[in-house]
């Protein structure tokens, strides 16, 4: 065997091998991240909010059902579910049985493609191409988005979907609004949007994919948070450098975890922010498509949020 044979055999093996650790091991290795966001009035009581997003989940995956379940575990306050639930026709009632614990915790959802629309196969290139990532999905069947609304209305969660409400978290008035997912163009924040209430404690920006276009909307109107999935976080990233795509028109420095937002921030990167800037939180999610099973340097994540008074 010559060098050049040698050299060959040993790339694809870490190629096999690459490809096995993310699709068997990275993909499976679920994680919660915790992050404070220095975002109430002074003197307040921190709050806790988990974010749990992009499931994607297929009938058969308890494990991964299993472990949404227990974050209930976590004692949150609040729970938002930012969509992208899931990923086969016949998934609603793996799904509601996953969120059954945290029924008992006031909620909100918002949907994403994968609530509407199942998934279909697409070139891997999308993740080398950014221009390819960001097109619509391609049309395909329809989930029955109905069912799921229903059994997470039933299980007492709020409806987010182009809305405007008002919950008591731990005693507190908190504000929130919605839309329905970006990523397909069914965002009408328009048909929401105004002022922040002064007398709720903090105003909560909800969407599945954070585009500039929602964030600016409702951070010019007061939302002190915008909480987002739809990312996957990159992804396949490189590790020590990061992700290379967001599936959206968001930069890939605020691919998932915390960072500020204000009116405009999207067109200048190198712009500090305003003292009165909001957060962004944006998470990697939970789950991949199927036909992309696979996660590199970015495990799945869910978030719990400590929302502290500032300084
Ligand atoms: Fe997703």
């Amino acid at each position: 065997m010559n060098a050049l044979t040698r050299t060959g055999l040993t790339l694809a093996a870490v190629g096999v091998g690459g490809i096995g650790y993310a699709s068997l091991v990275e993909r499976n290795a679920f994680v919660v991240r915790r992050r404070s966001v220095p975002v109430l009035p002074r003197g307040r009581r921190p709050l806790r909010v988990l974010h749990i997003t992009d499931l994607h989940l297929m009938p058969g995956q308890r494990r991964k059902a299993a472990w949404v379940s227990a974050l209930a575990g976590l004692r949150p306050d609040l729970v938002i579910n930012t969509g992208d639930n899931l990923a086969h026709p016949e998934a609603v009632p793996v799904a509601l049985e996953a969120f059954g614990p945290l029924f008992d915790v006031p909620g909100v959802f918002v949907l994403g493609s994968n609530d509407y629309l199942a998934p279909t196969f697409k070139n891997p290139l999308f993740y080398l191409m950014p221009q390819l990532s960001r097109r619509r999905p391609t049309p395909s069947a329809h989930l029955p988005t109905d069912d799921l609304v229903k059994g997470m209305l039933d299980g007492g969660w709020v409806d987010l979907t182009n809305a405007r409400a008002h919950l008591e978290v731990r005693g507190e008035p908190v504000e929130l609004v919605g839309v329905d997912d970006p990523h397909l163009d069914r965002d009408r924040y328009d048909l929401v949007q105004g002022p922040a209430d002064p007398a709720a404690l903090l105003t909560i920006g909800v969407t599945h994919a954070p585009y500039q276009r929602v964030l600016d909307g409702m951070t010019a109107d007061g939302a002190g948070l915008v909480v987002a999935g739809h990312t996957h976080g990159g992804q396949l990233c490189v590790p020590g450098y990061g992700a290379l795509v967001t599936n959206c028109d968001l930069d890939p420095g605020r691919v998932k975890g915390v960072s500020r937002w204000w009116p405009g921030a999207g067109g200048d990167l190198s712009a500090e922010p305003p003292d009165d800037a909001a957060w962004l939180e944006v998470s990697a999610g939970l789950g991949t498509s199927p036909y992309a099973p696979l996660r590199f340097s970015c495990r799945p994540e869910a978030t719990l949020l400590t929302l502290e008074p500032v300084a």
